[in-house]
């Protein structure tokens, strides 16, 4: 695997892959993978004939420097499991590259209406950051596909919107959550809990399916049903920040056009150390 270290690389090997005709399957993330990045990079591997992944923690989408700073940083064993999987190539710029002039004087990119609600809401600026770092990758890298996973189901949308919008010729493709047999999404804050909370933790998706079933199974007190799955949440020891349904199309509540199957529930908790974010389709409700 070629491990890209400077903008000059990068380039170099996007173009020789373009001058061969090779299609470019990308998978941007902030490292420290576990097996839901592995399988967003096994789908971009099913889809094009070069996978090229890049882990860069982005300052600018963190809103407490405390969180930054101890995101988790695992740069040699992340190499080990791509090299392993089979990646081409990996790409690891850092802050100078990103941010020549500092984050404080970057042009941003600001996709309006959704990144105001649900995660916008509870983290100021945070989607000004994921749009404009993933506006970059997509410029440095220009792959054919970008891989995201559906576990940041608000993150897909704006990062599709924004690519829509400034009409990027790529085509960003959703990949199923991964989960551990509990059903708690898998996902690097996991780190921050104890044996107890992971436990603890997988009433998440309990809650989700519970609350997609009954949507499946004809309920429409949607108000009834979020107060519930929010109460769930708090009798297991957790500090909710959302329990709700909204349209897939554009997170806003349901609209009274559509039917169950376009509604998505939503979840963002505190559990200890760890804020944790999960979703569940209703046409996935298992
Ligand atoms: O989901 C993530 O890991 C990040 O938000 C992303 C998309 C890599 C942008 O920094």
């Amino acid at each position: 695997m070629d491990i890209l270290k400077s903008i000059d690389e990068m380039r170099a090997k996007r173009k020789a892959w373009r001058a061969e005709g090779q299609t470019i399957g990308y998978v941007p993330t902030m490292g420290n993978l576990h097996d839901g990045h592995l399988s967003l990079l096994d789908l971009a591997r099913t889809r094009c004939d070069r996978t090229i992944c890049s882990i860069y923690v982005n300052p600018l989408q963190f809103d407490r420097t405390g969180d930054l700073d101890r995101y988790p940083r695992t740069l040699e064993e992340d190499i080990e499991k791509l090299e392993a999987l089979g990646a081409d190539a990996l790409f690891v710029p850092d802050d100078s590259m990103i941010y020549p002039r500092g984050m404080a004087h970057a042009t941003t990119v600001d996709v309006p209406g959704i990144t105001n609600i649900l995660e916008g809401a509870h983290r100021s600026g945070h989607f000004v950051g994921v749009a404009t770092v993933v506006c970059k990758l997509f410029n440095l890298v220009q792959p054919h596909v970008a891989v995201f996973g559906e576990k940041d189901f608000q993150q897909l949308l704006v990062v599709k919107r924004m690519a829509e919008d400034l009409n990027l010729p790529v085509d960003v493709v959703g990949a199923a959550t991964a989960r551990e047999p509990s059903g708690l999404a898998r996902s690097s804050r996991n780190g921050y809990l104890s044996d107890t909370e992971r436990a603890q933790a997988a009433e998440i998706y309990r809650a989700l399916c519970a609350c997609a079933q009954a949507l499946r199974d004809g309920e429409r007190d949607i108000a009834a049903l979020e107060k519930t799955g929010i109460r769930r949440l708090a009798d297991a020891g957790f500090k909710p920040d959302y329990f709700t349904v909204r349209s897939t199309a554009d997170l806003e509540s349901p609209h009274d056009s559509e039917s169950a199957v376009d509604w998505v529930v939503l979840v963002a908790a505190q559990l200890g150390k760890a804020r944790l974010i999960d979703n569940l389709r209703v046409i996935d409700a298992p």
